[in-house]
């Protein structure tokens, strides 16, 4: 009913407006002023946890690109070797797993039965699982060794939002705990991380107040047949969620891609006239923020229109910009946190325009429960 959404015409809107006091949610009661992070729920002692030589994380979904996320997270921060699996791969490979392996499982329902069987496969083989999870009681935290919960509170709509930034932040909060209890980081380095994630709220809600430029550009882009998403480091995640997206709710041939990789294919689809969307990683990151520059010129000059995301006061990208979306100055890992708001609003605004259900996208269901 209009009421249960709040105003909103779709759950979808109401659940993207949420986001800021998702993450803010999910932050709560989590540290101390000095940084000292507690993890009381989950489960797994300190020496447990020291005992870990390598984190597998698997996921399905929106929840994949959350862990996709996180790998960066966690090797930066921990040093611990960490890769990202799809929970339907995973125990088909023969992974190589053992007492001190960590599996960590995002699931935003905690009733996907892939991941419910990555589950049940890794503690056959003596892993330890760890799940990151927004649904109390379901099964997938049941089946695990430990859990923290996100606190986006209850998804509806079938595509995860409020659900994925929350899955990031928690998944920050496992990485900089991992690096607290393995003594890479400390007290002052961990609270001033912490510090930066509590200002993401903000500057999420800004993304939503800068929401129309953003419904704009749907209008103007709902005869598109095909939409690109490049990006790279953690926005190269950020890039293939809002490919995922834009398919599952709009229905148009949508591709996100490692920016790296342009002249390895993607550029081949670049004609007159295609929209592409490019996540660009903040300045002070290595030189990635110069290669993604040239990657946009590129595309440019071969056609494409070019939707830049880029952060308050880089100018170099406005030559190359037909549409610039700006993003608040936030640490590189942060950004997928700002980055992903507007993504997520172009394709429910496209798909509305377009006249299709965007809380019932055809053919997918909020919680795949069989293989
Ligand atoms: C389905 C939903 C997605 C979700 C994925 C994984 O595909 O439509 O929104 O990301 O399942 O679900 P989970 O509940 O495990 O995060």
């Amino acid at each position: 009913s209009a009421a249960e959404k709040g105003g909103y015409e779709w759950f979808m809107l109401k659940e993207i407006a949420e986001q800021p006091r998702a993450v803010a949610d999910t932050l709560l009661g989590r540290h101390s002023i000095d940084g000292h992070l507690q993890l009381d729920e989950m489960r797994l002692s300190d020496d447990e946890l020291r005992d870990v030589d390598k984190v597998i994380i698997v996921a399905a979904g929106t929840s994949y690109y959350a862990g996709m996320t996180a790998k960066y997270a966690i090797e930066h921060w921990t040093r611990i070797h960490c890769e990202v699996e799809l929970a339907s791969e995973f125990r088909y490979r023969d992974p190589i797993l053992d007492r001190s392996t960590l599996v960590v499982t995002i699931s935003q329902s905690g009733e996907t039965m892939d991941t419910l069987m990555a589950i049940r496969y890794a503690r056959q083989q003596r892993a330890r699982v760890l799940s990151i999870c927004n649904t109390n009681g379901s099964t997938i935290p049941r089946e695990s060794d430990a859990v923290i919960y996100t606190h986006a509170g209850p998804e509806v709509a079938v595509a995860s939002t409020k659900g994925f930034l929350a899955q990031v932040v928690a998944c920050y909060l496992l990485a900089l705990y991992m690096a607290q209890v393995k003594g890479v980081k400390y007290g002052d380095e961990i609270a001033s991380l912490i510090a930066e994630l509590e200002k993401t709220p903000a500057g999420i809600q800004r993304m939503l107040d800068e929401g129309d430029q953003v419904r704009k550009l749907a209008a103007q882009l709902a005869g598109s047949r095909s939409i690109l998403f490049l990006g790279r480091h953690v926005g190269y995640p950020v890039a293939l969620e809002g490919a995922l997206k834009l398919k599952e709710l709009a229905y148009i041939h949508a591709e996100g891609f490692a920016a790296g990789e342009l002249k390895h294919g993607p550029i081949a689809l670049i004609e007159e006239g295609v929209p592409v969307f490019i996540v660009v990683p903040p300045k002070a990151r290595d030189q990635l923020q110069e290669k993604i520059v040239s990657n946009i010129q590129e595309i440019r000059a071969r056609g494409a229109r070019t939707i830049v995301l880029a952060e308050d006061g880089d100018m170099d990208v406005v030559p190359f910009a037909d549409h610039l979306i700006r993003l608040p100055k936030v640490p590189t890992l942060l950004q997928p946190l700002v980055a992903t708001v507007p993504l997520q609003i172009f394709a429910c605004e496209l798909a509305s325009q377009l006249g299709h259900d965007v809380d019932q996208p055809r053919n997918l269901a909020k919680s795949v429960t069989v293989e």
